[in-house]
């Protein structure tokens, strides 16, 4: 049974939730490995909704074992919260159903407050990235200089005091000196709430690497869960429009301790067009009245912060770019049904820059900025397709449109989706289908 890794390559939201919880019935383990409550993963299953922030989406399968592996930041306040709101709908959150690495950095109370003060100060000059404001970027940070608080720490509570202390405050000078805010924190107030959350959190403590070394030599099904989309990675994305990890499908292996020759396969989740959350580089973004509606009917709303999400066609240098930098071996192209009653259809062939073509995103936000888009057109089709459930049932332009965006992208299609219930995705692949439909 392999070891499957899922990303989403566009710039997040391209339904990685849905199509993780469609296809782990059958999986062992369901490992998240990157981002935190940054992310939000909607699942409909039988008309109930789920949002998931930082729980893995296999969560919603009773067999499945959830892992957030070492690369995952994690508010223990969000998680605690999750586990009990998941409980209250009748999805128990055990032990034995979740384990929580004791690499995970913290997020804590003042890294929410410097990401919310910096982007306050940030927008007085224009320069804000449009972050979630949920204190991500400050605890990778934190993380990466050595001065993070760890899942691990929750268990050596008469140390994490004394780290407290000196930590906080530094970030209270950091705050009223630096971003000119008000906000302060008490190390004392903080300790006293890892206290409480530590008695929850710490019996959720796994070794993740050794999890996942037996379950290769067990030949479980093994599926990595990515957050945010690869155009948002740290180091391949639009930055500094970015999130602050590694959102690739390599960083799988770093992040849950495992060698990358263990990735059997890694599946690209696409929408047939594009959105985007936040400030930064957009070439295909529709600000007229298409995007408005795919907006309207695509319902591209932040499930995180509500935000609307800014709507244009499909990127193939983009998505390209995105294969590339993962392996993909298919892509699930979601959100099919979306698309049904626009006359005209558009898939961004290729950029120009300056009048010269250009096959990949500049580094340069403003070079991106520049960038004209040379688009194909189809046509569309108008029939409903949200009850299909084959290829041949599409309308022809439907499957042209389909083959279209193989073709572009040089990469095979794996299935797609054509409404956000679980029942309502159809798997082209007989590799998909192999191990989503055999293990256990
Ligand atoms: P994620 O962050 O990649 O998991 O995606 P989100 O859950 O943030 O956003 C995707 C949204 O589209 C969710 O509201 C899903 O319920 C919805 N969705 C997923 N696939 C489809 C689809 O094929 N058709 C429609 N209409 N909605 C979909
Ligand atoms: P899922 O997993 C879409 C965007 C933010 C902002 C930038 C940096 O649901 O696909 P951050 O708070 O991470 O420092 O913000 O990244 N962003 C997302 N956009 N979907 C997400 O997650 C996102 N997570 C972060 O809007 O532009
Ligand atoms: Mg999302």
């Amino acid at each position: 049974m392999p070891f499957v890794v899922v990303v989403g390559i566009q710039w997040g939201d391209e339904g990685k939730g849905k199509v993780v919880d469609y296809l782990t019935e059958k999986a062992h383990l369901v490992v998240r490995f990157q981002g935190g409550n940054n992310a939000g993963h909607t699942i409909i299953v039988d008309g109930k909704k789920t949002a998931l922030r930082i729980i893995p989406s296999g969560i919603l399968r009773p067999d499945t074992r959830c892992l957030l592996a070492g690369g995952v930041v994690i508010d223990p306040s969000i998680l605690i919260e999750e586990i009990k709101s998941l409980e209250q709908n009748g999805i128990t959150v055990t032990p034995k159903r979740l384990g929580i690495a004791g690499e995970c950095p913290l997020i804590m109370p003042y890294h929410i407050g410097i990401d919310q003060e910096r982007e306050r100060k940030k927008s007085l000059t224009g320069t804000s990235i449009g972050t979630t404001g949920k204190g991500i970027g400050p605890t990778y940070e934190d993380a990466v200089s050595r001065n993070g608080i760890r899942v691990s720490d929750l268990v050596y509570l008469d140390k994490l005091k004394e780290k407290l202390e000196v930590i906080v405050e530094g970030k209270n000078l950091y705050l009223k000196k630096v971003l000119g805010s008000e906000l302060e924190y008490s190390a004392e107030e903080i300790f006293k709430l890892l206290t409480e959350q530590a008695k929850i959190i710490v019996p959720y403590l796994s070794n993740i690497s050794q999890e996942l070394a037996r379950a290769k030599s067990e030949q479980e099904f093994v599926m990595f869960e990515g957050a945010q989309g690869s155009l948002l990675d740290i180091h391949h994305g639009t930055y500094p429009y970015v999130t602050s990890s590694s959102t690739v499908s390599g960083f799988a292996c770093v992040s849950a301790g495992f060698g990358p020759k263990s990735i059997d396969y890694v599946l690209g989740i696409c929408k047939a067009y594009s959105t985007r959350v936040g400030e930064g580089p957009f070439p295909t973004e529709d600000t007229g009245y298409d995007g408005e509606k795919l907006r309207e009917i695509g319902r591209e709303f932040g499930t995180v912060t509500g935000r609307p999400r800014r709507c244009g066609w499909f990127d193939a240098v983009a998505v390209r770019k995105a294969i590339r930098i993962n392996g993909i071996d298919s892509m699930m192209i979601t959100k099919l049904d979306i698309l049904s009653g626009f006359k005209t259809l558009k898939i961004g062939l290729h950029y120009l820059l300056d009048g010269a073509p250009v096959d990949d995103l500049p580094l340069s936000p403003s070079e991106c900025g520049k960038l004209q888009v040379h688009y194909e057109e189809l046509e569309g089709w108008t029939e409903d397709i949200s009850k299909v459930t084959s290829f041949d049932e599409l309308p022809v332009n439907a499957q042209r449109f389909l083959i279209r965006l193989e073709e572009v992208t040089e990469t095979k299609i794996g299935g797609f989706s054509v409404g956000p219930e679980r029942s309502q995705t159809i798997v082209l692949s007989d590799d998909i289908k192999a191990f989503s439909k055999n293990a256990h």
